[in-house]
């Protein structure tokens, strides 16, 4: 591991400290508090849980505890939790036992370690809201007390633990690096994701000294199978920050290009594949209606916001940003576009909406696209329907079962591959209920090799007549 400048090399007495907090973490005589249990917090806590440590949430919201209590997010949990039914109850009745969940702050006195899982949205303006940070780092202060571990997993800027979160944590009169120890870790979980399990992700742990990162490296090294100690906090806080925009920026050069390759009739999946069968320097990635969830919409925002601060412009991240916010409306576009090959005005026709939350079987429907796709659907239109098998949330749409949905409409829009529309024969469906429709495929689901020839099909990326 690299060294940062300047960290000061501490006395035997801390390296003995740091010992027996590294040793207890060994023993599993720790007690972990998770503050935040939302869809990274919950899985951590459980994770924690799981593997013996005995576990604390802490969240503000009583109706996400009540959802907690009644099992309505278990399925949140996919990332930890095995496959087959028995030992699957086994590892729920493992996590029940050792996981104790609160919103009286009064649970946290007793905590060793403090990992921060709190959101980290955007204002209006697009700048970083950091205010459930900064309140949780006030609500620890309250129950600081020497040799403890403070863990911020939360996604935040390069710089922002150093000068937002210690000096709130400070304000409990202990020095953080001397006093107790501070570490930066972010949080890569997959919604949803059964291959890459959480225990499975690599862990990124950075520091405010060597020490932190010791610490909080030994306690993650009992939870997953991998950590990766790095330097300082701001490479740990930097890591995460260059994944998502790598995402962004990836997922915006297929977007763009699959608008150009569309004119130019080229099948914009097609050539994605092609170039996958490249064994090295090739990552796919492939065009879709936008992008959402907590983090890929969000967290390049968070690096233009300092580099902003900082003199410096990075366009070529913020015109990434723009060209996936632009992608429902290019969406709109083309549904409108395809319309009108068949003679039919946008303003006379009736939709469908296939999809609402930001993912394939994900029930998460922050930032999505598809709140976009039917706003703007819904100015033209006063017949929108919407129908998704994870949410009830139409933003504004009429909803009612996937058949009355699809019934009889001039256009239905697939935003979310979900598997449920799999099972449940979708082109059959829309074959039966919609024989004349316009049919806009944002993901590339759609057999249309199955569809009635009167149909007419439009895959995003692909060109007009292919299909
Ligand atoms: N969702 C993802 O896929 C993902 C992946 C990696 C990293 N992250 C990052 O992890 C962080 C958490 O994201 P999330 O998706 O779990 O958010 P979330 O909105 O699902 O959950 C956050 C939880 O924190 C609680 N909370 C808010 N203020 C609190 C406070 N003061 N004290 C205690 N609890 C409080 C909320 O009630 C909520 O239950 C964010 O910084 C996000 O960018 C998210």
């Amino acid at each position: 591991m690299l060294q940062k400048h300047g960290q000061k090399t501490n006395t035997p007495k801390v390296q003995y400290r740091t010992e027996m907090l590294k040793q207890k973490i060994k023993d599993k005589t720790v007690v972990v508090a998770v503050l935040g249990l939302g869809h990274v917090g919950y899985p951590m806590s459980s994770l924690f849980a799981k593997n013996g440590f005995q576990t604390i949430g802490y969240d503000i919201s009583s109706k996400r505890l009540s959802d907690i209590n009644q099992g309505k997010v278990i399925s949140e949990l996919t990332s930890i939790l095995p496959n087959d039914e028995t030992h699957k109850q086994k590892t729920l009745s493992e996590i029940a036992n050792n996981l104790k969940i609160s919103n009286k702050e009064e649970i946290l006195k007793s905590a060793d370690v403090f990992v921060v899982d709190v959101p980290t949205p955007l204002k209006e303006n697009e700048t970083p809201n950091l205010l459930f940070l900064t309140k949780t780092c006030k609500t620890i202060t309250k129950f600081l007390r020497k040799e403890t571990l403070v863990i911020v997993e939360s996604t935040i800027y390069p710089g922002a633990t150093e000068e937002i979160v210690k000096p709130l944590l400070e304000e409990s009169g202990l020095h953080a690096g001397d006093d107790f120890y501070l570490s930066f870790s972010p949080e890569r979980i997959d919604p949803g994701n059964k291959k890459w399990s959480l225990e499975k992700i690599p862990k990124i742990v950075g520091g405010i000294n060597k020490e932190s990162v010791d610490v909080a490296s030994s306690l993650f090294s009992q939870i997953v199978e991998k950590v990766v100690p790095v330097s300082s906090l701001q490479v740990a806080e930097a890591t995460k920050m260059l994944e998502n925009i790598f995402r962004s920026v990836n997922i915006a050069l297929v977007n763009d290009l699959s608008k150009f390759f569309e004119k130019m009739g080229i099948d914009t999946w097609e050539t994605v594949a092609a170039a996958s069968t490249k064994p090295f320097g090739f990552l796919p990635h492939y065009p879709g209606p936008g992008v959402g969830g907590h983090c890929i919409p969000k967290d390049p925002f968070y690096l233009l916001y300092k580099a902003r601060k900082m003199g410096t412009n990075l366009e070529f991240i913020e015109e990434a940003a723009c060209i996936n916010r632009n992608m429902p409306l290019y969406v709109v576009h083309i549904a409108e576009e395809t319309l009108n090959t068949c003679n039919k005005n946008v303003r006379e026709s009736s939709f469908a909406v296939l999809g609402v939350t930001y993912k394939k079987d994900v029930l998460d429907i922050r930032r999505t696209p598809s709140k976009t796709v039917i706003t703007e659907l819904r100015k033209v239109s006063k017949n929108v329907m919407a129908f998704d098998p994870l949410t009830d949330e139409t933003f504004g749409a009429k909803t009612g079962s996937l058949e009355e949905t699809i019934k009889g409409k001039d256009c239905i829009i697939l935003l979310v591959n979900h598997s449920y529309f799999r099972e449940n024969s979708i082109e059959d469906k829309i074959n039966e209920l919609a024989p004349n429709c316009c049919l806009i495929d944002t993901r590339n689901f759609i057999d249309s090799s199955k569809l009635k020839k009167s149909i007419i099909y439009r895959c995003l990326g692909k060109p007009l007549k292919s299909g």
